[in-house]
C-alpha cells in the first residue's frame, strides 16, 4: 500500500479513501463512487477491525466475503482494495492508541459501547497514515462516528478532508447495513419501525413546527416501545454538530435511535 501510495502521489494524483469493514453494500458503494468521482484515484479499505468490538459483541461472526466484497469495488471504480491482516495492523505488543475525549466520545453509541471509538479513532488514524488520502468519506448513518473521525482529523491535524456522505436506505426506507443480514424476514418487518419513526418525526419538526426535544423524544420512545420484537436502546434529538442535548428542536438537530431486533443491534439517525 506504501509502494502504491507513493507512486500515486509522485504522479501528482490525488487519493480519496473509503475506510469499511467489507461485507460491502450499496452505502458503500455510493461512498466509493463518489471517492472516485473526486479523485484520481480510490482505495477502499478492508479490515473488520477487532479494536472496535466489545466483548460480547459479533467480531467472530461478522460478515465476511472478500471475493464478492472486490467484485464490487472493481464495478464502483476503486483502483485499489487494501485488506490488511489484524496482526499487521496489531503485531505482537502494540500499545499505541487515538483517543477522542469530551462528551462526543462518551454519549449515545460511546456509552453503549465502552471502547468502541477509541478502536474507530485508533484504526482509521493508522490507515489514514498508510493510505495518505486527500479527501476521506464516511457515512452519515454512523453518525456519531463521522463526527468523531472529523473531531480527531482536525484536533490532531490530519491533512485530510473528511468527506460526509448521505445515508442509503432500502426502498421501504430501512437504512442498509451489514448487519442486516443477520434479521430474519420477519425480524426485517419489526425493524422498519426505526426508520418509520425517524420520518414521522422529522416532519413533524420539519413540517409541523414541532420544537419540543422531550415531547417529540418521549413519543418516539413510545412508538418503539408499543412494537414487539424490538428493544429500544436510546432514541435522541441532539445538536448535529457536538450531540449536545437540546430543549428545542432547531434546523441541524439530529435524531438518533439505537435499537435491538433479536440480537441484532441497528442505529438509524435523520436530520432536520
Ligand atoms: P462499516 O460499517 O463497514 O462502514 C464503512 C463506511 O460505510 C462508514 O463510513 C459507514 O458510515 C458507511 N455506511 C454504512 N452503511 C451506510 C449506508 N446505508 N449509507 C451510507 N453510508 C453507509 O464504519 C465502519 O465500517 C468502521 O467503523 C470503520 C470506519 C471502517 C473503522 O473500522
Amino acid at each position: 500500500m506504501r509502494s502504491v501510495v507513493s507512486d500515486l502521489r509522485k504522479k501528482g494524483k490525488t487519493i480519496g479513501f473509503v475506510p469499511t469493514m467489507g461485507a460491502l453494500h450499496d452505502g458503500h458503494i455510493s461512498l466509493v463512487t463518489r471517492a472516485k468521482k473526486e479523485n484520481d484515484a480510490a482505495v477502499v479499505s478492508i479490515f473488520v477491525n477487532p479494536a472496535q468490538f466489545g466483548p460480547k459483541e459479533d467480531f467472530r461472526r461478522y460478515p465476511r466475503n472478500l471475493k464478492k466484497d472486490a467484485k464490487m469495488c472493481g464495478k464502483a471504480g476503486a483502483d485499489f482494495i487494501f485488506v490488511p491482516e489484524a496482526k499487521e495492523i496489531y503485531p505482537e505488543g502494540y500499545a499505541a492508541y487515538v483517543n477522542v475525549e469530551g462528551d462526543l466520545a462518551k454519549v449515545l453509541e460511546a456509552a453503549s459501547r465502552p471502547g468502541h471509538f477509541r478502536g474507530v479513532a485508533t484504526v482509521v488514524a493508522k490507515l489514514f497514515n498508510i493510505v495518505l488520502p486527500d479527501k476521506a468519506y464516511f457515512g452519515e448513518k454512523d453518525y456519531q462516528q463521522l463526527l468523531v473521525i472529523k473531531k480527531m482529523a482536525e484536533d490532531l491535524d490530519l491533512p485530510v478532508r473528511i468527506v460526509p456522505c448521505p445515508t442509503v436506505r432500502e426502498r421501504d426506507g430501512l437504512a442498509i447495513s451489514s448487519r442486516n443480514a443477520y434479521l430474519s424476514p420477519e425480524q426485517r418487518k419489526t425493524a422498519l419501525v426505526i426508520s418509520r419513526t425517524l420520518k414521522k418525526a422529522v416532519h413533524a419538526a420539519r413540517d409541523h413546527g414541532f420544537t419540543d426535544a422531550k415531547k417529540l423524544s418521549d413519543s418516539i420512545r413510545s412508538a418503539i416501545l408499543s412494537q414487539p420484537g424490538i428493544k429500544l436502546d436510546y432514541a435522541a434529538i441532539r445538536g448535529g454538530t457536538t450531540l449536545e442535548p437540546v430543549k428545542r428542536i432547531e434546523k441541524g438537530c439530529v435524531i438518533l435511535i439505537a435499537a435491538k431486533v433479536g440480537k441484532t443491534r441497528l442505529i438509524d439517525n435523520m436530520r432536520i
